[in-house]
């Protein structure tokens, strides 16, 4: 009895202990954590997680498009990532014929699948430190401009060598701010076809009311699948393509998870700013951030009126809105959190403590005496032309008109040209054409006129002094406040917002119709607002950039040696890396307390509310869950839906696979909680958690739901009773 007490708290001792920490890991060095996440619960080696020589569980993880990432679920190149991640492609196969995104996809056989154009998945064949051959490549001391330029030749060279005749698609990343630098060897798929996708009352359930919030009860997931010609290599789409056989893939488990059970998720974060000094997080909390959420704010009214009013246009900007609402609501969360955390209070703390050693460590520390002063005067000239640039993107290239006609830019300067090869002007025509179909498919003039008139009165209203486009000078002068004149003035006179009228001048085309294009005022609008944030606010703010490139540089190395007992993380940048923590709750707020898991309950509890749109669901799943028909997957009484876990992830790391300590796939990230989203900035262990789909749910989506048995078939579904 003594006995068993004792381990019990030798147990409990060190589940305390061994603390998930902050950080995102290189796959190939992830030997150097391998204990601890031993101790944490992993059963398998640093081998089985990445080689390079034979299979390894790296082989079983994707690139999913650009900004996503996916997992093979079976050896003929079945595909899962997020319900989120495949939207823009389900929303393209839909119409209101066929509405894909309301009553979900499923192919019943591989001539159902659809195919996406221009989507490819991407691998990683292997990555390898190049940091001596790319520091040789410098000379100390020398200045930034001539660094970046040395390393970025040298990068080439050593992407280009590792090619092997296109083969694969290669690139050198900086790490550390470049003290640090990696090769990676990918290989691109293209051909990749979508097989199923769960209703939105499942794949988006809780839609932007839920959107980075826990507790939350989301399907988001939808399948694949990747076909390869008949060595197994990329091709480009064709009906005699067959599926991809992946050198590795995952168990898919039906077992019920346990709170503390180990967890990792393996996958593509995007980008991450974990050494920014105070000055920056100061400048994001109080400029960068209320800006966004301010103007987005009213964009998404503008988006909510129109959406409520017709059938055609929900679909047309579904995408579009949830694009829209995903970084303002990060925003929001962001700021809390920062504040919450006191963060520039921490920031400037760990500054002083730098400051500090400095002083103590005369000789360690004498080169990095100025530092941070140089950095504060560097913000100063940095942070308004910062601003400037997030402002034309916020304010300028969120009204749809804006993007549409900057895209003829390049068809004017072509058509300019003394004596254009022919083939050259008819390519510039059809990717413009493309554009257009593309673009009037999912246009509704009268949203975006009103979005232009919301978003130029802010543009003008909030341009730095000095910093005002011409074009909105002109706006302010002719129009002052009344921008609603202003719009539409545009929106009568433009032939931008007239597919027909787009379409007759492209199907007619000569290089002398150029001077009608920029004659139209929503080109020399659009074209302009470009034009000026290239020449006044990017080409500067690029050359500062570079002084705070070379600034961060210096900092992280200073750090490292400072702290050398610590093993620093480097910020994620779109590579390959792993996280790890356990399944875990949390205390978001005095008196209230986050549990690890939601069920199926809660879905019936949310979709009693008949005034929230987003917990519609379907009369079939509302059955299915009230006589609690779970099949194989139930937990006691329950179907598991999601949970969460403290693995620091960002974005990117969506339709990353979440594992358990034996490599099976126990669900599919696709979020953090809305406590959680300061963690690209600051990290903290007691509140951040990222929120997967248990795989129990899939499987019974598939399997009871969708009553799409067949796929389960090609699976390894692992854990059942
Ligand atoms: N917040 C998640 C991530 O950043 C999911 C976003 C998609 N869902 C939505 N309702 N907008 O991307
Ligand atoms: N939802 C995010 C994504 O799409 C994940 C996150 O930011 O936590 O990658």
């Amino acid at each position: 009895m003594r006995k068993t007490f004792l381990t019990l708290i030798a147990i409990l001792f060190s589940i305390a202990c061994v603390k998930a920490e902050e950080g995102m890991w290189l796959p190939s060095l992830i030997h150097k954590n391998i204990e601890e996440m031993q101790a944490m619960g992993l059963e398998i080696s640093a081998e089985d997680l990445y080689s390079e020589d034979g299979a390894s569980i790296k082989d079983a993880i994707v690139r999913f498009g650009r900004g996503c990432t996916g997992a093979f679920i079976s050896g003929q190149g079945l595909l899962i990532t997020n319900h989120h991640c495949g939207y823009g492609q389900l929303q393209r196969h839909s119409s209101v014929e066929n509405d894909y995104l309301t009553e979900g996809f499923w192919a019943a056989n591989a001539d159902e699948e659809l195919h996406n154009k221009g989507l490819t998945i991407t691998l990683l064949v292997r990555m390898e430190d190049v940091t001596q051959r790319v520091l040789e490549a410098t000379e100390p001391g020398m200045d930034e401009e001539r660094f970046q330029e040395a390393v970025a030749v040298v990068s080439r060279e050593i992407a280009d060598e590792a090619k092997e005749n296109g083969l694969y698609e290669t690139q050198v990343n900086p790490f550390y701010f470049g003290n640090e630098y990696y090769l990676f060897v990918y290989k691109v798929y293209r051909d990749v076809r979508l097989v199923g996708a769960p209703p939105s009352s499942i794949g988006k359930f809780g839609g932007d009311t839920d959107n980075w919030m826990w507790p939350r009860h989301t399907g988001d997931f939808m399948l694949f699948r990747v076909y390869a010609d008949e060595n197994n290599q990329p091709a480009d789409y064709s009906p005699d393509n067959v599926p991809y056989q992946p050198e590795k893939f995952f168990p898919v488990s039906a077992r019920t998870l346990e709170p503390h059970d180990f967890t990792m998720v393996y996958g593509f974060p995007g980008r991450t700013n974990r050494y920014l000094t105070s000055d920056a997080v100061q400048f994001i909390m109080e400029q960068e951030n209320p800006m966004g959420i301010e103007l987005r704010t009213d964009i998404l009214q503008i988006y909510d009126q129109y959406m409520a009013s017709s059938d055609k246009v929900r679909i047309q900007y579904a995408s579009k809105h949830a694009g829209v609402a995903n970084a303002w609501k990060r925003w929001i969360g962001e700021n809390r959190g920062l504040k919450r955390l006191n963060a520039i209070e921490v920031k400037k703390s760990s500054e002083e403590a730098f400051q500090e050693w400095i002083q103590e460590n005369p000789s360690q520390g004498q080169a990095y005496e100025d530092l941070l002063t140089e950095f504060q005067s560097t913000y100063m000239i940095y942070h308004p032309l910062r601003y400037s640039f997030r402002l034309y993107f916020e304010a300028g290239q969120n009204v749809e008109i804006n993007r549409f006609a900057r895209q003829f830019m390049k068809l004017v300067s072509v058509s300019q040209q003394k004596d254009v090869a022919d083939d050259v002007l008819q390519a510039e025509l059809e990717q413009v054409k493309d554009a257009a179909r593309r673009f009037f498919k999912d246009y509704h003039a009268p949203l975006d006129q009103q979005v232009l008139a919301t978003l130029t009165r802010h543009y003008i209203d909030l341009s730095q002094p000095g910093m005002l486009p011409p074009e909105l000078a002109e706006v302010k002068k002719k129009y002052g406040a009344d921008t609603e004149r202003f719009a539409r003035d545009i929106f009568s006179r433009s032939m931008f917002v007239s597919e027909e009228k787009i379409m007759k001048l492209l199907d007619n085309y000569r290089p002398s119709h150029h001077r009608r294009i920029e004659r139209d005022p929503a080109y020399r609008f659009a074209a302009g607002l470009y034009n000026f944030t290239i020449a006044e606010v990017q080409a500067p703010m690029q050359k500062v950039q570079t002084k705070l490139d070379s600034l961060y540089r210096v900092y992280t190395a200073a750090l490292r040696i400072m702290k050398p007992e610590e093993n620093f993380f480097p910020d994620a940048n779109s590579t390959l890396r792993i996280a790890y923590g356990r399944v875990e709750g949390s205390y978001p707020r005095n008196g209230i307390q986050f549990l690890p898991f939601t069920t199926s309950e809660g879905i019936l509890e949310k979709a009693a509310q008949p005034d929230v749109v987003d917990y519609t669901i379907s009369e079939r799943l509302s059955t299915l869950l009230k006589n609690q028909v779970f099949g194989d997957y139930a937990t006691g009484d329950d179907l598991r839906v999601n949970f969460i876990a403290s693995n620091h992830t960002s974005g990117g790391n969506s339709g990353s696979p979440v594992l358990d300590g034996q490599g099976n796939f126990i669900g599919i990230n696709f979020d953090r909680s809305w406590e959680s989203t300061m963690s690209d900035i600051m990290f903290d262990p007691e509140q951040c958690r990222n929120i997967s789909v248990s795989s129990q749910y899939i499987l019974w989506v598939i399997h009871q739901y969708a009553g799409k048995e067949y796929l389960l078939d090609e699976m390894e579904v692992t854990g059942l009773e």
